[in-house]
């Protein structure tokens, strides 16, 4: 399925369907508890794992790819990186930029295509992204640009998962949802796209690179293909969803508790 970069304009409509959805989706997109920070426990588990693996940022530059609404980007800005934030969606990056404006943070929010970004060669120290990689259409030509954007020695950190489709028992907690949500015994999660929606959706994955699911291993193998060192792939995000399911409540945990979450950190050799 693998596309040269040249070849961008073919699988042009499948990025403006991409695009459009995620656009459609901006404005509920913190409602979820799955996409937004829950409680402060959460967020110093975050920034744990990002200095865990990229070390604190002490005015080093941070590309956040695919910054949606800013949620990422507010993380790096807190452990200390200068943070641009990248996304494709204006209704995204409207969002994003008004949520940096309230909370007084620096952070420059551009439109771009995390695929081909037009920013020059070595000027970012780190690269960030979260639930971008599983979207992507030509992740080896992003892989690519992301390595031609960082400094030597630069690294970056991919958190992903692996969300198409859903293992017997999250199927099962989805149908009690449901169920209850009908019977007015739960109340309906406010951001969770409807019937067509979800089509429109499932339509756009059956076409993306990894439409089968996106695996730590082959996440990693693709980047070295591009030139980075061989990846460290941290599967111990159990600490922040722990946290997460408290708030959230047993039955939907249960509904997307197999995603097969992973960090995943490599780095650009030295010179
Ligand atoms: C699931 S959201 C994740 C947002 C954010 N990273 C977070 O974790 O909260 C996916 C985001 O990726 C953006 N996106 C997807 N593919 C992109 C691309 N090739 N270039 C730029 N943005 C992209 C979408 O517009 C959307 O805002």
């Amino acid at each position: 399925v693998t596309e040269k970069r040249s070849n961008h304009g073919q699988n042009y409509d499948l990025r403006d369907e991409i695009k459009a959805y995620w656009s459609m989706r901006a404005a509920g997109f913190d409602l979820s508890p799955w996409h937004d920070i829950v409680s402060e426990e959460e967020r110093r588990a975050w920034q744990a794992l990002i200095i865990k693996h990229l070390g604190s940022g002490e005015g080093r530059r941070a590309l956040d790819l695919a910054s949606g609404t800013g949620i990422i980007s507010l993380l790096m800005d807190d452990v200390g990186f200068q943070v641009t934030g990248m996304d494709w969606s204006e209704n995204m990056l409207e969002l994003a930029r008004a949520k940096a404006k309230k909370q007084g943070r620096t952070i420059n929010f551009m439109l771009g295509d995390a695929e081909n970004t037009m920013e020059p060669d070595a000027s970012f120290d780190v690269i960030i992204n979260r639930h971008l990689v599983w979207t992507l259409v030509d992740p080896r030509a992003a892989f690519a640009e992301w390595f031609r954007l960082l400094k030597p020695g630069g690294r970056v950190l991919i958190i992903d998962g692996f969300f198409v489709g859903s293992f017997w028992h999250e199927k099962l907690a989805q149908k009690l949802i449901t169920m209850l949500e009908k019977m007015q015994i739960m109340q309906p999660n406010e951001d969770y796209e409807d019937a067509k929606d979800r089509k429109t959706f499932n339509s756009i994955l059956s076409r993306v690179y990894f439409s089968h699911g996106s695996t730590a291993a082959e996440v990693g193998q693709l980047l070295e293909q591009v030139g980075f060192l061989p990846a460290k792939i941290d599967q111990d995000l159990q600490a922040i969803y722990r946290i997460k399911a408290k708030k959230i409540g047993w039955l939907d945990s249960l509904a997307y508790s197999d995603k097969r979450r992973f960090a995943l950190v490599a780095q650009k050799p030295d010179g």
